[in-house]
């Protein structure tokens, strides 16, 4: 035992060295990490932020307030532990770090609104500064999560930054860091086009940091722990663009010119955006992106190349554009990166003059020296804001505006978590305390098994895009556990094709076994699809946010290498539509169809009023219904929910999606959605509950969908005929009478005339009363008390 112990210990330190040598090329000789009004050291990654009171002799402070997030106000699970406390700053107060190396430093400041007693962080207002620069003026921070990056040179043995609140306001701050960046980074270098400024002087901020064609990269696997957010949405023509992965092709070579694993790794450089039509002889076009800048200052753009796609030397030539002006024509990548394909290569350029508008284009295009296909690549950006000639990196605004999804999503969390169940509370509990658990067992060198709540094995509450600035461009990285991709693959026996278990418009879905022995189903995206894609964020952002018993659980997901991969629980007895028709399963009995349609009311009807702002599935059907083993009705598929209507306004409008012979007449007319949507589609299913059939029965008549038959038979009085010949004699009358009603109502033309799924629910429950109801002298299964006994129609339909 004890040998084992040691032998763990040893490979386990092993493992962490080895970490450290790839992901920590560069040893900061400054490395400041403080986790303001923390009590405890807090870890994130494989970086320790100090105690507040272990800092203290940074800080002097005439006044200041030691805050906590409260319980209630954590938004997510994975709101990174930094965010959960703050110091307050009600007078100018002022952090000085001895600083051992002259060069450049990272300052990143992290911020986190929340409310702590009298105080409202959003409403902070407060500058900070250097001893040279200004870094943030009249700043405050609303709704979201907000690291702020810069880089300064320290010549002097010390750095003090002064937080100033602003007029009759008040300054926070949650975290912050001080560390040494290595001298090479940022260079007056001849062959970075810099016009002939010297960046000595120069305090950057980080406005944008972009992975081309790749997911985001953590700033876990960053040698200077730098975010790098996925490029998508900020393409101009998406439907021009190409990615591409071949991350194991980069090679570094030696030349110090060149671009080192410190300028950016590996899986920034393995992946790019190119031309989509490359194949076309004549294709000529460019391929754009825009990001939203700061007018009024010039900007250090650094460009990203590596040629992973071209298969010979010197096949590939291009044009880069800033905006409408060429930043270098006929790029030759082979011949730059000493004549070998695949080696990391960057460019600085520095904007001549301030910027006008706030919008910064960037643009590649072919060039038309181009003897072979045309083609045009970028593998990574970034755009480093210069300060002014007053020394200043604030402007009139100096927020980086966010960017819409960033916005909305995080409005949705804090709608979601608002109102939102208890349960979401208590869980994001839970998972803290595991975390923080399983943090420790960790440091303690013990656990090596795979947890669902942990990403690569250290921790999962820091990855993604908490770290970025300003943008949530990838919303899959926010608020779920991340699934290294090899894990997925082990769980479902490297995509066994024998293991899968049900093929949807998005994917196919495999059944998977975690290495602790948990089941899951995992859905995999096709790569790359736009749609899909969406899709697969609304799954995430909603699933995350909602825990309730009849709604299947998302355990984590991947995005690696553009996968698209949700990991589920895994729902032993199928699709309630498999119970029904087709596929083998027994036949339910009438009880324990009601009980699904029972639990999948409940699901909805958590939906509809659970949270703040309704939510609407708006793909409700017999497929999206999974039984578990002991036959509860779970409700799945959110990839097509919406967020209800506001207060004030009546429907959503929005393209008509949904399935054929489900969807809602009303809605198909007006595309405008309500949740009354969803009620007409229920409706559709209880029927098919009741009759087994699918809902495009051509064997039933060929003008008419299941609602619009068995509405026909049910106006007549005479749903009998038509139901399920396996339930027949064994539904009582008062059951299958209530249960027709309460189908016919949500079948109702116009929404208004819909019941609410409320309604639905509590009649549902009536009918399986009505079902169990002990009427004396009379033992259930008599014939002369049920209906449906030898039915001639239901022959006719077989
Ligand atoms: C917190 O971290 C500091 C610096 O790494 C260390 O000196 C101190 O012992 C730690 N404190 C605790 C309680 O772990
Ligand atoms: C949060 O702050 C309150 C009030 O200052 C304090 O009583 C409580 O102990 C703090 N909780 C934590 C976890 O620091
Ligand atoms: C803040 O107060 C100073 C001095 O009282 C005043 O000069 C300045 O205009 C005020 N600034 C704002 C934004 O109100
Ligand atoms: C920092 O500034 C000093 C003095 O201007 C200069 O000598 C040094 O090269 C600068 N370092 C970097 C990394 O720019
Ligand atoms: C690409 O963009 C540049 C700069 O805006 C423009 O001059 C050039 O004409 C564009 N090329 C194509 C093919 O649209
Ligand atoms: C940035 O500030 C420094 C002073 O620290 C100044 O020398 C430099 O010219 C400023 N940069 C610009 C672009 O004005
Ligand atoms: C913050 O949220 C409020 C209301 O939810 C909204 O009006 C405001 O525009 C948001 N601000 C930002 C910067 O997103």
């Amino acid at each position: 035992m004890m040998g084992y112990r040691k032998f763990d210990l040893f490979i386990w330190v092993l493992s962490v060295l080895c970490l450290g040598w790839l992901c920590s090329g560069f040893n900061p000789a400054d490395n400041y990490l403080i986790d303001c009004g923390s009590p405890a050291n807090t870890s994130v990654g494989d970086r320790v932020y100090v105690a507040d009171n272990l800092a203290s002799k940074f800080l002097s402070t005439p006044k200041d307030v030691v805050a906590n997030i409260s319980l209630k106000s954590i938004t997510s699970f994975d709101d990174s532990p930094l965010y959960q406390t703050a110091r307050i700053f009600t007078e100018s107060s002022k952090y000085t770090f001895s600083i051992s190396q002259s060069g450049r430093h990272w300052i990143r400041l992290y911020f986190y609104p929340f409310v702590f007693g009298g105080y409202d962080l959003s409403k902070a207002k407060f500058s900070v500064s250097t001893q040279n620069h200004v870094l943030l003026g009249d700043f405050s921070v609303q709704n979201a999560s907000l690291v702020k990056e810069f880089s300064v040179n320290i010549t002097s043995d010390s750095l003090v930054i002064t937080f100033t609140p602003s007029n009759n306001s008040f300054a926070f701050l949650n975290a912050i860091e001080v560390v040494s960046v290595p001298d090479q980074l940022i260079t007056d270098d001849a062959n970075n086009g810099l016009h002939g400024l010297t960046t000595h002087t120069q305090a950057l901020e980080t406005s944008w940091r972009v992975n081309m064609g790749g997911p985001t990269v953590s700033f876990e696997k960053d040698t200077l722990w730098r975010t790098w957010v996925p490029d998508h949405s900020f393409q101009v023509n998406a439907n021009l663009a190409k990615y591409v992965s071949n991350i194991e092709a980069v090679t570094y070579d030696a030349d110090s010119a060149l671009a080192t694993k410190d300028i950016a790794p590996q899986t920034v450089y393995g992946t790019l955006t190119e031309m989509k039509s490359a194949d076309e002889p004549n294709s000529n076009f460019n391929v754009s992106w825009e990001f939203t800048v700061d007018p009024g200052f010039q900007y250090l753009v650094r460009f990203h190349f590596c040629d992973v796609v071209s298969k010979s030397l010197n096949q590939l030539y291009f044009n880069v554009y800033l905006d409408s002006l060429i930043v270098v024509r006929d790029l030759d990548l082979s011949t730059l990166a000493t004549n070998k394909l695949a080696v990391p290569y960057y460019m600085d350029y520095v904007t001549t003059s301030a910027a006008v508008s706030n919008k910064l284009r960037i643009s590649i295009g072919p060039s038309p020296l181009n003897n072979a296909y045309p083609n045009a690549i970028l593998n990574g950006l970034e755009i480093m804001k210069l300060n002014n000639s007053a020394g200043s990196l604030s402007g009139a605004n100096s927020l980086v505006p966010s960017s819409n999804s960033s916005s909305k999503s995080n409005v949705g969390v804090i709608v979601g978590a608002g109102v939102g169940s208890f349960i979401a509370v208590v869980l994001a509990a839970i998972l803290f305390v595991l975390y923080r658990r399983r943090k420790r067992l960790a440091d303690q060198g013990h656990s090596k098994t795979w947890l669902p709540f942990t990403i690569n094995g250290t921790n999962s509450h820091t990855t993604g895009s908490k770290y970025s600035y300003g943008t949530t461009a990838s919303a899959a990285s926010n608020y779920s556990y991340r699934f290294p991709f090899g894990v997925v693959q082990e769980a479902t026996n490297n995509f066994d094709e024998s293991w899968v278990i049900g093929i949807g418009g998005f994917g196919k879905v495999y059944k998977g076994v975690l290495n602790d022995g948990t089941k899951v189903a995992v859905k995999r995206g096709n790569p790359r699809s736009q749609q899909g894609l969406a899709e697969f964020r609304t799954e995430i952002e909603m699933l995350s946010q909602l825990r309730h018993r009849h709604l299947v659980s998302l355990i984590g997901y991947c995005d690696d290498d553009s996968e698209m991969i949700l990991v589920y629980e895994y729902m032993e007895n199928g699709t309630l539509k498999s119970h029904l028709h087709g596929s083998g399963h027994p036949s339910l009995s009438w009880k324990q169809r009601l009980e699904v349609c029972i639990g999948a009311a409940r699901g909805l009807h958590y939906l509809h009023t659970g949270c703040a702002k309704a939510i609407i599935h708006r793909d409700v059907k017999s497929a999206n219904i999974l039984l578990t083993e002991n036959l509860m009705a779970k409700v799945a598929d959110f990839g097509l929910s919406k967020r209800g209507p506001e207060i004030d306004q009546s429907h959503v409008s929005t393209a008509v999606r949904g399935s054929l012979g489900y969807l809602d007449p009303e809605y198909f007319r007006r595309k405008k959605l309500t949740e009354k949507s969803d009620v007409y589609s229920f409706g559709v299913v209880l029927f098919e509950v009741l009759c087994a059939r699918p809902v495009l029965d051509p064997s039933i008549t060929k003008e008419m969908n299941l609602d619009e038959w068995a509405m026909e038979w049910q106006k007549k009085g005479q749903l009998e005929q038509i139901i399920d010949s396996t339930l027949a004699g064994k539904i009582r009358p008062d059951s299958l009478r209530k249960f027709g009603e309460t189908a016919e109502k949500c079948l109702a033309d116009n929404g208004v005339d819909r019941p609410s799924m409320g309604d639905v629910l509590w009649n549902l429950e009536c009918a399986l009363q009505l079902q169990e109801a002990e009427i004396p002298g009379d033992a259930e299964g008599n014939s002369t008390n049920t209906i449906g006994e030898q039915s001639p129609l239901v022959n006719n339909f077989q």
